[in-house]
């Protein structure tokens, strides 16, 4: 069972935690990896419990699968220690000895940085620390002999385990549209968010991945500056119930509706396989936390129907609400 990448299609917050945590449930993966930096948050709702996190991988709910941190990624190591205390991952996740460090000297350089403003940056330090590992000056979790048995060859484990037939889910960070070679430059992250750019930093390569899951909202919103198509005010957005506000800034999200344009390059430029629609029961009150296909309102299947048509590739999961298991899963049917 080859590598399974989870990449976000518009400006990030599409879902990608949820999507990965229930796929998690789902498919049983050996590992889950997690690539980006911790300026990217995730929240995962399951059992009656609400997650906030920006370090470790959303497949935590599946207990019997490894967790890694890529290669390629960044972490703060003050928000990654507590997390896998508050979760008491110890033992089950691994961070790269190449893995870069983010320090409060980044997040200081960014807080000053008025251009990173205009921006909109999240001021997390992370191009900052990108940017010293560009200038070959970063120090890597190796130089932290502290992390003791969290850090590993990630990379050396995980093509093990892909070699012996494991299946290796991978979630990425943000979305299509903030890549910095993709997406609405200035106004992107520091680093490619393409399933591509997934693999590099893992340390995989193009012939290992089976399925590429594309997931896209409902709706489209966008934190930060930067051109936002169809953008409406942010009354209609409250109005209509479509306002959400950061994980890790706690900003209110720009919102515009669902932009088949955006998607579909999204769609081509990660070859998906397939896709993964949240937030349906944002559209459809009537639809929250349905679980079959037949049960879904008509005009929701219509909708769905409509998104596999325009975008040319199979809807295989869609979320109808928070909870990691309000998801209607057709995966099946389509034989993924
Ligand atoms: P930076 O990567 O923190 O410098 O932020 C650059 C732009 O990317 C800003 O518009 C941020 O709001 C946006 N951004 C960075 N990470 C995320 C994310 O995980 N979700 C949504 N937007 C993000």
């Amino acid at each position: 069972m080859p590598v399974h990448i989870v990449v976000g299609g518009f400006f990030g917050d599409e879902g990608k935690g949820k999507t990965v945590a229930y796929l998690s449930l789902s498919r049983r993966p050996r590992a889950v990896a997690r690539t980006g930096a911790t300026n990217a948050g995730h929240t995962i709702v399951w059992r009656g419990r609400v997650w906030r996190l920006r370090a470790v991988p959303a497949g935590f709910v599946y207990s019997d699968a490894l967790l890694y941190i890529a290669r390629g990624a960044l972490v703060d190591l003050e928000v990654l220690t507590r997390e896998v205390e508050e979760l008491g991952l110890r033992g089950r996740l691994r961070v790269d000895y190449m893995t870069g460090i983010i320090t409060g000297e980044h997040r200081s350089r960014e807080e000053a940085s008025s251009h990173l403003s205009k921006l909109g940056s999240t001021k997390t330090g992370v191009g900052a620390a990108m940017s010293d590992r560009v200038l070959r000056r970063l120090r890597l979790a190796r130089d932290y002999p502290e992390l003791g048995d969290i850090l590993a060859d990630t990379q050396e484990e995980l093509l093990g385990i892909h070699e012996s037939g494991g299946l290796v889910l991978v979630e990425a960070t943000q979305g299509y549209w903030l890549s910095l070679y993709h997406g609405t430059y200035p106004y992107v992250t520091s680093r490619d968010t393409t399933a591509s750019a997934v693999l590099s930093e893992l340390g995989l390569g193009p012939r290992s991945v089976e399925r590429v899951t594309v997931v896209l909202k409902s709706f489209v919103t966008r934190v930060g500056k930067g051109p936002l198509p169809g953008e409406m005010p942010r009354e209609e957005a409250v109005r209509r119930g479509l306002m959400e506000y950061g994980t890790v800034t706690g900003r209110p999200r720009r919102v515009a509706p669902f932009n088949y344009e955006l998607a579909r390059r999204a769609v081509r430029a990660n070859t998906a396989t397939d896709v993964a629609i949240t937030k349906l029961d944002a559209l459809y009150p009537e639809a929250r936390c349905i679980r079959e296909w037949d049960r879904l309102p008509r005009e929701a299947r219509q909708w769905i129907e409509e998104v596999e048509s325009e975008l040319g590739v199979p809807v295989s999961l869609i979320g109808t609400g928070e909870d990691v298991l309000c998801t209607v899963d057709k995966s099946g049917d389509l034989g993924l």
